[in-house]
């Protein structure tokens, strides 16, 4: 990671490590002071942050606490690289770039000063300004990497490219396939299992352009990219999903999408030898098919479970593909679970996943464990590979929206 031209002072260390608990204490209220003030200021800045996380409080929350985790490690910003390289790989997927930078610090520094009054002294708020460039260009540093490696790679692009939607396939009632090609025709990146691209949908109703990602459902190395979109339906006062919705019905054979390239660090490690142990709840399975497609192609000795957990049947996507791979390849084995079955259902579980369970289909603890689906899901699969003893090291997992702890 690049250091800052900034360099700190002791004084201004001090000031930032005593003051980070005062501002965690009050951070719900000061990010959601600083994303009103930032949109009033920078409207257009609507294009790009999920408008649906904002009013779920998602987004604030997990931007918010990462600067006052930088802040707290101000000193020693190597220690949380990897948290740097995850929100950058978003960011780059996003296209951030250096001058949104300013703009998030101004309204950041504004809203704290709002909301500690006159507890914010004129140290204190300069001290911050200095802290939140040495975080900024520790981010810019990152992402300047991974736009040149974009750059760089055999196909690939920045910003957004105009694909054009070949194939729409319904996998099950609420998700579908949609297979992208580029309309340019010319050659694309190569992508590695897991990673997802950020989809801008340009609505004709809608003021603003909404981003969303979705995971790369097929194998690197085909012909087209293929996403895998679940249908979110409105849930009690909550209306309809924006993006999913507009895809399912309004994008069709022949539409034109723009992407941004393949972003994403959970990424199916190919060198490692031992069992592979995939678990999907829902339209979690995206990167586990994936993966499972490129073991086969890639690792055809490998020994795989893949394991995926759906309400039913007619909840259940590529169940056919799947059987068919494991029919075909005596390594794989796959697993069912339907917690609400229907009559004349085929599964080897009804309910949800448990240790026991696990313990029992499983020969070793001893293999490489990725995970990805609802919330619940996640933080129970969390609980349970711990229970069987899976080294931390192990457990990989993908959320689908802003990253959080699911580990508690
Ligand atoms: C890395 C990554 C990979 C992903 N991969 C996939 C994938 O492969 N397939 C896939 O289908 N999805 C994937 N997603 C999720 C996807 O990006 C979208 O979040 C999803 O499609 C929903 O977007 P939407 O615009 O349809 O819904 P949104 O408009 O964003 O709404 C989402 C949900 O929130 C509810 N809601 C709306 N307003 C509120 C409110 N005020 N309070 C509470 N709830 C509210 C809606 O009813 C809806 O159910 C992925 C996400 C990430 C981050
Ligand atoms: C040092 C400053 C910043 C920090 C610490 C930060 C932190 C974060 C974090 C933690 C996430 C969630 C990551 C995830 O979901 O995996 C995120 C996402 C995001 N960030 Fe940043 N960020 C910073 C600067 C910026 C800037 C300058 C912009 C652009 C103006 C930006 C735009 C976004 C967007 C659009 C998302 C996706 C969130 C959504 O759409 O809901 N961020 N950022």
């Amino acid at each position: 990671m690049a250091t800052s031209t900034v360099k700190l002072d002791q004084d201004t260390i001090r000031i930032i490590k005593s003051t980070v608990p005062v501002l965690k204490e009050h951070g719900v209220i000061i990010t959601k002071h600083f994303y009103q003030m930032m949109f009033e200021n920078h409207p257009e800045l609507k294009n790009i942050f999920n408008q649906t996380n904002q009013r779920k409080g998602d987004q604030p929350k997990a931007l918010a606490n990462t600067v006052y985790a930088a802040a707290q490690y101000i000193d020693n910003l190597e220690a949380i690289l990897p948290v740097v390289k995850q929100i950058a790989e978003k960011h780059r997927s996003l296209n951030i770039k250096p001058e949104h930078y300013p703009i998030v610090g101004e309204n950041l520094l504004l809203a704290i000063k709002d909301v500690l009054g006159d507890a914010a002294t004129d140290e204190i708020i300069s001290a911050w300004e200095k802290a939140y460039g040495v975080i900024a260009d520790a981010f810019i540093s990152v992402e300047r990497e991974m736009y040149e490696e974009v750059k760089h790679t055999t196909g690939g692009w920045i910003d957004y490219r105009e694909f054009k939607v070949v194939k729409k396939v319904q996998e099950s009632d609420v998700i579908t396939s949609f297979y992208l090609e580029p309309v340019d025709g010319e050659v694309f990146p190569t992508f590695k299992a897991g990673q997802y691209i950020t989809v801008k949908a340009v609505m004709e109703d809608q003021p603003y352009e909404h981003l969303r990602q979705y995971s790369l459902s097929c194998a690197p190395g085909e012909s087209y990219y293929r996403i895998s979109v679940k249908r979110e339906e409105a849930l009690g006062d909550y209306p309809d999903g924006i993006v999913s919705n507009y895809l399912h019905n309004s994008v069709q054979v022949g539409s034109i999408l723009p992407i941004s390239a393949p972003a994403g660090d959970f990424v199916l490690d190919e060198d490692d030898p031992r069992p592979l142990v995939l678990i999907s709840g829902g339209v979690g399975l995206t990167p586990m098919v994936s993966m499972l497609e490129t073991t086969i192609k890639n690792n055809p000795k490998r020994e795989v479970f893949y394991i995926h957990a759906a309400q039913s049947s007619t909840y259940h996507a590529m169940k056919d593909r799947i059987l068919e791979i494991s029919e075909q390849h005596q390594q794989v084995k796959s697993f069912t679970l339907y917690d609400k079955p229907i009559e004349g259902d085929v599964y080897d579980r009804a309910g949800y996943i448990n240790s026991d369970w696990l313990n029992a289909i499983l020969p070793t603890n001893d293999a490489a464990f990725y995970f990805c689906g609802p919330k619940g899901f996640m933080r129970a699969t969390y609980q349970i590979l711990n229970q069987i003893g899976v080294k931390e090291e192990d457990i990989h997992y993908e959320i689908f929206g802003p990253s959080e702890d699911i580990t508690n």
